[in-house]
This record gives C-alpha cells, structure tokens and sequence, in this order.
C-alpha cells in the first residue's frame, strides 16, 4: 500500500425529510447566499423548502448556474457576495452547482486573478468562505470532495482545482430529492461514479486489500442497481443506494494508499470543453478505449477487475481482458450511453485541436504512470472514432 493522508470534514445527513435540518446546521447569524442552476430547483420544490428551513435568517440568492459551470457565471456570484458581505454558501443542485459554489468560496477572499486558482489547481488557495450542500443530483461526489471543475468559456478551457478549503461543511442527501430527474442525467451519474471508481482502482496493483474490495463492491452495486434506478424514477431503495454509492466513489476513501489514473477525465474534459459533451458521456467514449490501449500496463488489474467484477475466469488472459472491456462498455450501452465519438458527431478531423488543448493545459504526462502522452491520447481517441 502507498503511504497516505486521509482527511474528510464534511458531515452526510441522509434520507428522506432531511432538508428541515439546515435550520440547525446553518448558523443563526449566517448571511447566506443559496445558489443553484436552471430552473430544476425552483420547479420541483426543493429551493422552497431550502428557503422555509433557513427561516428569518438574511438569505439572497444566485440562480442561472449552468451546467459545467463557468468562471464568467461565476464572478458575478463572487461579485454579489463581495457587495453584499455574504457570508455562507449554500449550494443547492447537482455537481455543477456545488463545483461552482467552491469556486465562489475560494474566488471572494482570494487576492489577485482567480482564474489563477485553476491554473495552479488549487495550490494558491489560502482560504475560502464557509459552503454547504443539498445534492439533486448524485454523480459526482462533489458534495463530500475538495474537487471543482470550471469551464472558462473565452479560452474553451475546462480545469479542475483541489483545496482542502472547500470541502463543504455539510451536504444533505435526501433521495427523493432525485425522483426529477431525466432519465438522462440519472445515467450520467451511474456513468460517472462508475468511472471515478475506475479510475482509483484499474491502475496496478499495490496490496491494498480493502481499497480494492471497497472499489469492487461499489462497481457491482452500479453494475446491480444502475439500469434499474435510470428506469425507475421514483424507487427509494434505488436512488438512496445510487445516492450513497457516488458520494463514496469519490470521497477519498478507496483512492487512500493507492495510485490514481484520472487521463479518462483529464481527455474526458477536453470533449466536453470544445464539444459540450455531457461529462459522463465522454467518459464512456474514452473509458473503453483507454482500457485497451493500456492493457499491458494495466494487466493485473484487469485481470482482477476481470474476475471479480464481472465473474469472468475462463479463457486466456487476453480473452478475459478482451470481455472485461467489452462488458464495461455494454455497461455503458444499457445505461443508453454511446460509447463512439461518431456517435456525438465527431470524425477524425476534431482530435488535432483535442490534442492540441490537452497540451495547452499542460496535459502531456497523464494516467497513473504520467506516461499518457499526446501521442498517447491521440491513439485512445483515434480508436475510439
Ligand atoms: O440546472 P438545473 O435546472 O438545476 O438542471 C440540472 C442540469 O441541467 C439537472 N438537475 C439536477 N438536479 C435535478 C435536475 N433536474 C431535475 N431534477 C433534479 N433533482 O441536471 C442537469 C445536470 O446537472 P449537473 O450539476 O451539471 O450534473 P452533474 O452532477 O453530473 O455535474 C457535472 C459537473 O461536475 C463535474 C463535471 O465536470 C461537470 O462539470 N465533476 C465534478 C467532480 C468533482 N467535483 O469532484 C468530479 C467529476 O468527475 C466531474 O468532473
Ligand atoms: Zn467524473
């Protein structure tokens, strides 16, 4: 196992009717600023009873956050708290929203240019506003994370900062706070915690027994509940399972004393910047391909991902890793997500300008081996046209 350091602040209050608890968790004297997307929130009720539970407390608010939430959105919320000496941050909505509340927590006692805090990823950030959550949407563990990603519209540039200053005090999960959502987003989120877990776990092996029985447990609780929980809208036991199994699939926990891949993302971040692919989308087109291109050096995981995830133990090695892969990507394709860049209306033209952002923003020495170079990212995406 790699040495580590495991810290995680944030408290879950999980289930149903757990919106109320913000009239504790919030403090009394707090001026608070709820910021939230389109109109999801407003419609389905949630703001409303986010607005009742903070009860005569100074509350304005920030809606109109988009999804992959950019930094010209944003600064405006950093000017209105800065105007109004707003002093908590409530996010209310799914990875997009929370992502961008930690930006505005960072971005307001921050000196200086913030778009540098993506620059740096975070190595510059000295403090931040308190911030809270209520997660809509469980996909991508924001909501128990110090992670945020932001997309600069002027520079078609999607970057992602760390900082342990923004892990939200508090989020509350209440899963029929999912029942909303299109069937579309819900599988999103199967996607993209699926591939979180991937990406901590499918790199190589150090010995780390109960990471990688952790990871494998959460693989095969989206592998059992996924499809079922993107056609059942309104099934409790599946969103709250769904719910919980994302937030842990990117708390920290399984990437404890083990290495990390992350180039699925990394590439993945790249489509949805210049293409507005939709985050979980482009890891299912990536994800695949990368897998084969990295066989060799990935092999032992394989192998157990292999066996025991998907049962899988007769054959040859590379037939076992060959149906791996494609049971990952069937995966995929049972949760109605296309795994083909054709399949998003991309030929072979649009990966030099892919390439050439990857190492604009310092991409070129990627994956859990930093050898994913752009060479490298061309293959996995020229295989995957
Ligand atoms: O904007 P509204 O109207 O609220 O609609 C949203 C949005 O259109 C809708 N939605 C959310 N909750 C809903 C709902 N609709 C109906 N009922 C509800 N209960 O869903 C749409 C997508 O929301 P979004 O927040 O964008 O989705 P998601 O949670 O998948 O977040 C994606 C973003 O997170 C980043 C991604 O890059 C992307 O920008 N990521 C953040 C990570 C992190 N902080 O650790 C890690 C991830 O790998 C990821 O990169
Ligand atoms: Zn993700």
């Amino acid at each position: 196992m790699l040495d580590f350091e495991f810290y995680n602040p944030t408290r879950i209050v999980f289930g149903r009717n757990t919106i109320p608890r913000l009239a504790d968790l919030v403090p009394q004297a707090a001026r608070v600023l709820v910021l939230y997307g389109g109109e999801s929130a407003r419609k389905n009720g949630t703001l409303d009873e986010v607005k009742a539970a903070l009860g005569d407390r100074d509350v304005a608010e920030f809606g109109g956050i988009e999804p992959n939430p950019t930094f010209e959105t944003l600064m405006k919320a950093v000017e209105q708290v800065r105007r109004e000496g707003r002093d908590f941050l409530l996010a209310v909505g799914g990875g997009s929203v929370i992502d961008g509340t930690k930006f505005v927590a960072a971005a307001v006692p921050f000196e200086g240019d913030p778009w540098s805090i993506l620059e740096t990823h975070g190595a510059n950030v000295e403090r931040a506003l308190p911030l809270a959550s209520v997660l809509t949407l469980p996909a991508t563990g924001s909501e128990m994370n110090k992670g945020s990603v932001i997309t600069r519209r002027a520079t078609t540039s999607k970057l992602a900062f760390l900082s342990d200053h923004c892990f939200p005090q508090f989020s509350i999960l209440d899963p029929t706070k999912t029942f909303t959502l299109p069937a579309r987003q819900v599988a999103n989120g199967v996607a993209d915690a699926f591939t979180h877990v991937v990406e901590q776990y499918l790199t190589y092996p150090v010995g780390a027994l109960v990471q990688d029985r952790f990871a494998e447990s959460l693989l095969q609780t989206l592998i059992e509940i996924g499809p079922k929980a993107v056609a059942a809208p309104a099934d409790y036991d599946l969103r709250a399972n769904l719910m919980w199994t994302a937030t842990l699939a990117l708390n920290g926990l399984i990437g404890a004393g083990v290495p990390q891949d992350w180039a699925t993302h990394m590439i993945g971040h790249e489509l949805t910047a210049a293409h507005g692919i939709d985050h979980a989308r482009t890891l299912a087109v990536v994800l695949p391909s990368l897998l084969r291109d990295r066989r060799a050096a990935k092999r032992g995981k394989l192998l157990q991902y292999a066996e025991r995830v998907w049962g899988i133990t007769d054959g040859t090695e590379d037939a076992r890793i060959n149906a791996a892969i494609a049971r990952t990507e069937d995966f995929f394709h049972g949760l109605g997500i296309r795994t083909r860049l054709a399949d998003y209306g991309l030929d072979a033209a649009a990966i030099d300008p892919l390439v050439a952002q990857l190492e604009a923003h310092g991409m070129t020495a990627i994956g859990e081996h930093g050898d994913i170079t752009p060479t490298v990212s061309r293959r996995i995406l020229e295989a995957a046209l």
